[in-house]
């Protein structure tokens, strides 16, 4: 394991732009938002500063109503689309309009754990923009209390089953001609398909249209979901944030009132016929009924849940490499496309995470299986749960960071 945190630590620096660090070469070539926040948590294992300015560049791209950007376009790269001027984000800095999962404030913690006389000033510097982005989603994202996003990009879990229905009501035929720079780096079979990419452009090209205003896109958009990843990770980096704002005895003032609001929101996406936390349509009211990797965000988000290890016990039972994106014994699994089947080793570190805060008897196996696939497989954006082989990106900054943080 020494030549494997050697590696994990290469990679992070072959993938450092200065300041901040894109997922992979060719692929993925800016800096996207929660891949960030993982990046500087394996950058901490070795150099808080560096991690500290991760975090930093990505809050320089803050827009002015809170939102953090999912994707920051420091530099132009032809090789990527849908690049700046698709988005035409209007933050201070080129961007992507959605966002991501919240775990900044979560990963800012650990990092400030790790040496808390360098981190006071960075995190004292950080904490009011992180409860700007935190206020931003519960002005704009909330149904019943759960927080939904806006695109299935949002989410980070790009193709998952849980999209299908809300996605399937969206008519792309008016979203025009543009060329996919995804399937030129990695083979088509592990990527969404076309029906799916022309609802992402077009989806893009609304919120461009409407110049991503927050109103303007709550009434017009069709795609509303109130989603287990926003909600779990929200709650999370509320609790954190309230720890570290009462710590260095910076204003908390409502953090607590929200994270009630979010904890009875976490509790609208138990989805009774299944058992398990899922994703629920906030328009039509629909259940998505998957069992996906974050509905086993719960414990993460600090909730108990017998029903959810039931189904974790399942899951694992069933692939030999866990935790599978989504069900395995779903007909809608596919082992190889992305988000529908694949395990990713950053869900499986905040699954993880939660799991032994909680003395969990799941959180070992968890450990793992990310560990043994790392191990077998290498660095890359994620693993096919059934023989564990590597898929996607390889040399991936969030696999790397994943390792020296937690599984290796
Ligand atoms: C992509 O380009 O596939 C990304 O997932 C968007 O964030």
């Amino acid at each position: 394991t020494i030549d494997l945190d050697e590696q994990a630590r290469d990679i992070l620096k072959m993938n450092d732009r200065g300041g901040y660090t894109i997922p992979t070469k060719g692929l993925y070539p800016y800096q996207w938002n929660w891949d960030s926040a993982f990046a500087a948590l394996g950058f901490a294992q070795f150099n808080c500063a560096r991690a500290w300015a991760e975090l930093e560049t990505l809050f320089s791209a803050q827009w002015a109503d809170g939102m953090v950007p999912h994707i920051v376009f420091h530099k132009a790269d032809p090789g990527y689309y849908p690049g700046p001027d698709v988005w035409g984000g209007t933050g201070p800095i080129p961007s992507s309009g959605i966002t991501q999962p919240p775990i900044a404030a979560t990963m800012a913690r650990l990092i400030f754990e790790k040496d808390q006389s360098l981190g006071e000033e960075h995190m004292r510097t950080l904490f009011p923009k992180l409860r700007r982005w935190h206020s931003w989603f519960m002005q704009w994202r909330l149904d019943q209390g759960a927080v939904c996003v806006t695109h299935p990009w949002e989410a980070g879990r790009d193709n998952t089953p849980e999209w299908d229905a809300p996605m399937a009501r969206i008519d792309p035929t008016d979203v025009g001609e543009y060329v996919r720079r995804d399937t030129q780096h990695v083979d088509g079979s592990m990527r969404p398909t076309k029906y799916d990419y022309d609802r992402y452009i077009w989806l893009v090209q609304m919120g461009r249209r409407l110049h991503w205003d927050q109103q303007k896109l709550l009434d017009e958009n069709p795609f509303r979901v109130a989603d287990p990843t926003m909600t779990f990770t929200l709650l999370r980096a509320q609790r954190d944030l309230l720890a570290m704002g009462q710590m260095l005895g910076l204003d908390v003032d409502g953090i607590a009132e929200e994270i009630e609001i979010l904890e009875q929101g976490a509790q609208t996406l138990w989805n009774p016929e299944i058992e398990s936390f899922d994703a629920r349509d906030a328009h039509s009211g629909e259940w998505a009924n998957c069992v996906s990797n974050a509905s086993f965000l719960c414990w993460y988000a600090g909730l108990d849940s017998e029903g959810q290890t039931k189904q974790l016990q399942r899951v694992l039972d069933k692939v030999q490499y866990g935790v599978p994106s989504h069900d395995p014994e779903s007909d809608k699994f596919d082992g190889r496309r992305y988000w529908r089947g694949p395990t990713w080793a950053v869900m499986n570190l905040l699954i993880g995470l939660g799991l032994e805060e909680r003395n969990h008897p799941l959180a070992e196996r968890v450990r793992i299986a990310t560990k043994t696939l790392i191990e077998e497989s290498g660095f890359s954006e994620y693993f096919d749960p059934t023989d564990g082989s590597a898929a996607g990106g390889q040399g991936f900054t969030w696999t790397a960071a994943v390792w020296l943080s937690w599984a290796g």
